[in-house]
């Protein structure tokens, strides 16, 4: 058969193969799911407005986020439970990445305990998300089993001060892996596996602490308002991602492309703004960097090539994004990632 052509195949793929409510674990949101169909839309919404006959040569696609470079500005965002995707989980992906030189951000809720990943997938170039736990000493093992694996980041995720109400999960009784699989990075000294904790009383005070706690580049994912960035600069935070959780935490939040002027706008070029939330196409890529992003991040898309075909499908997940950036990129005159303006998008009235 031949190979999915585009994520959106991918998805069909993968649907296909998972148990229905896993893929809609997956694939699901919170509410009523505004925020997730947002951020799909909302690129569909921006139009590119192309420059013609600049005679460029093979554009340049490289980039350098907090000193770890990626072939492309595609980077795999967190997300939890690989394994019920595929028995090889979190490895395969790791390994896919790798294949693809991009950066993997591995969740805290991976079923791979994060120094497995490292030593699955060497070259592997690896950031580790964190759910700060209300136990700070257990929040501490997290880090530091994310330094022992060679993590060259930290991602602490803002925007789950208690778990996304999500329907779909509801509806299907998902609430735990089933047996034989865990969060593998929960164990604590004993072996234990702890249950994640999401922590309302989560402040800029962590932050602080993890600043002290940690010589790793601090990213702090899940900001949307501007003054939420321009404070996180006095936190020494050395990046930020704008994201909405993939519409999987507060619903009818604005998509994710839709808040990324107003917190480019307001670090104003003093640390990276990444996004996440939607991307699907190598045109989404250029929108999303023409508006001021160094880079993006895929959730669902790395999913669904890793349910259809294991460490293959996400390696050809990232090389078909790769190939769109490529083309796009092209196909606007542009040089290299690095020379969009916000003059290459047309936003509606
Ligand atoms: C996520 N996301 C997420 N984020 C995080 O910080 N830690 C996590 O463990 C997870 N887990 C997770 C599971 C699943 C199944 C999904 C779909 C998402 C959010 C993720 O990092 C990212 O913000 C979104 O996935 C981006 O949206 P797209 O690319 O899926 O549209």
């Amino acid at each position: 058969m031949r190979p999915p052509s585009s994520v959106r195949e991918f998805e069909a793929a993968a649907r296909a193969r998972l148990d229905p409510a896993h893929y809609d674990y997956f694939a699901g949101g919170a509410g009523e799911e505004v925020t997730l169909r947002a951020n799909e839309a909302a690129f569909g919404r921006l139009a590119l407005l192309p420059r013609v006959l600049g005679g460029a040569a093979k554009p340049e696609l490289g980039v350098t986020l907090l000193g770890d470079r990626a072939a492309a500005p595609v980077l795999v965002a967190p997300t939890a439970f690989h394994r019920l995707a595929h028995p090889e989980g979190e490895k395969a992906t790791a390994r896919a990445a790798a294949a693809a030189e991009t950066i993997m951000i591995v969740s805290m809720a991976s079923t791979v305990a994060v120094g497995d990943v490292a030593a699955a997938a060497p070259g592997a170039r690896l950031w580790f998300q964190l759910y700060v736990q209300p136990d700070p000493a257990f929040t501490e093992l997290l880090v530091r089993r994310a330094e022992e694996a060679g993590c060259g980041a930290l991602v602490v995720t803002a925007d789950s001060p208690v778990r996304g109400r999500r329907d779909r999960d509801e509806r299907h009784g998902f609430h735990d892996l089933p047996t034989g699989l865990c969060c593998e990075n929960m164990r604590d000294e004993t072996g234990r596996v702890r249950p994640i904790e999401f922590s309302p009383a989560i402040s800029w005070e962590h932050v602080d602490r993890l600043r002290d706690m940690t010589s790793l580049p601090i990213v702090l994912k899940g900001v949307l308002h501007p003054a939420d960035a321009r404070r996180a600069l006095g936190h020494g935070v050395s990046a930020l991602i704008v994201s909405n959780h993939g519409g999987r935490q507060l619903d009818t939040v604005p998509a994710a492309v839709e808040a990324l002027p107003g917190v480019v706008e307001a670090v104003a070029g003093t640390v990276p703004v990444l996004l996440d939330g939607g991307v699907r196409r190598g045109t989404d890529v250029l929108k999303a960097m023409a508006l001021g992003a160094s880079a993006v991040g895929v959730g669902r898309p790395v999913v669904w090539g890793l349910a259809a075909d294991g460490e293959r499908g996400v390696r050809r997940v990232l090389d078909l994004l790769r190939a769109e950036v490529e083309d796009a990129l092209t196909l606007c005159g542009a040089r290299s990632v690095h020379d969009l303006g916000a003059d290459l998008v047309l936003r509606p009235c």
